[in-house]
């Protein structure tokens, strides 16, 4: 971000033009409708929480009706939302709002996050929103926003990408105008700086965001890390001969599959011709490569390329080198899942 740039006043002015200011809950956003909201936005689109919030302001329009009222009415105007989790907690909380401080929000980060469902954002919002502290929010908008515009790397599920973008969060804060500002990060997130396809050529913040400078806005926030295990490739020979019997290797005791019965395999399948000829004394009369197909061990995944070989055979098999089978005799032999599934579509 360069000197002359100012985070705050350049989304404080794009706000003043482009922000939204008719939602229901900003109206008289006190510290119940702030509250009540962000928990339906949590997992819900606004589109779908204003029609729920009304009917639900209108049967509890205070902290104390919501406290009074029975879980099964609260959870009836929440059918549909689902979460059910979020309904249970606004209400547990209601209750201890109720009972611990007079029916009134409490206005200290501690307080709030110490309640059933108020994480530190849900909390940031209701001191900044209702009670126009100074706090900082970091829900999924935000943190896209920051994400891209600092092109943090790393995955926020993860505590130390997490940390880094709350304090930038708090780091960019202005001093005036907090409840605005954070609508307006919001806003940013939910109308422009979008998920798929951020809308840059609008944006406010767009001459000293990162990713943008770099063309790589969809890569930030980073995606959660896929356990990543190494590929193998392999390559089945199946070898089938005038009889349309197929050729099975018993696999040695150690290693994957130990002592079951499978195709030959190769890692090298540049002259399968001369391999058949030399290990088996095969004359190969046809192939075909036949669709691939992948197993998955713990360790590794396994990327199988079955080559289907027609062949004569010449001289003496080897009995060493594996054993004819009609197809229908291999089922009663230890196989290999993908080598029995792989036998099974051989068969019609
Ligand atoms: N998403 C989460 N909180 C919001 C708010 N206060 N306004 C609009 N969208 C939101
Ligand atoms: Fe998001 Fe694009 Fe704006 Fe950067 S320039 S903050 S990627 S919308």
């Amino acid at each position: 971000m360069s000197d002359t740039f100012n985070f705050a006043t350049a989304l404080l002015d794009w706000y003043d033009q482009h922000g939204r200011k008719d939602l229901p809950w900003q109206q008289s956003p006190t510290p119940y409708h702030v509250w009540l909201s962000e928990i339906m936005l949590q997992q819900t689109q606004v589109g779908t929480v204003i029609g729920y919030y009304q009917r639900f302001i209108d049967r509890f329009p205070d902290i104390e009706k919501l406290a009074n009222a029975g879980q099964d009415e609260v959870l009836a105007l929440w059918s549909g939302l689902g979460y059910y989790a979020r309904a249970r907690n606004l209400h547990k909380t209601a209750r201890i709002v109720r009972d611990e401080y007079h029916g009134q929000m409490p206005a200290s980060l501690e307080e709030l996050t110490a309640l059933p469902g108020i994480g530190r954002s849900t909390a940031g919002a209701i001191l900044t929103l209702a009670y126009h502290q100074r706090f900082a929010i970091l829900d999924g908008n935000v943190k896209r926003v920051l994400a891209r515009f600092f092109a943090v790397e790393g995955w926020p599920g993860q505590k130390k990408t997490e940390n880094q973008l709350w304090q930038l969060a708090e780091t960019l804060l202005p001093r005036e105008r907090i409840a605005n500002y954070i609508q307006a990060q919001m806003d940013l997130g939910a109308t422009l700086c979008t998920r798929s396809k951020p809308a840059c050529e609008r944006c406010p913040l767009q001459t000293d965001c990162r990713a943008y400078a770099l063309g790589r806005q969809t890569d930030f926030p980073g995606k959660k890390p896929r356990k990543t295990i190494p590929t193998r490739q392999t390559h089945w020979l199946v070898l089938q001969n005038e009889q349309g019997e197929v050729l099975l290797e018993q696999r040695p005791q150690q290693g994957i599959w130990g002592g079951l019965w499978s195709f030959p395999e190769t890692t090298d399948c540049s002259n399968i011709t001369l391999l058949c000829h030399q290990q088996w004394q095969l004359k190969l009369l046809s192939q075909s490569e036949l669709s691939p197909r992948q197993h998955v061990f713990t360790h590794f995944r396994l990327d199988i390329q079955p080559h289907l070989l027609q062949c004569r055979t010449d001289g003496v098999a080897d009995k060493d080198r594996g054993n004819w089978y009609k197809i229908e005799d291999t089922f009663g032999l230890g196989l290999p899942a993908p080598v029995k599934s792989f036998l099974k579509s051989l068969q019609i």
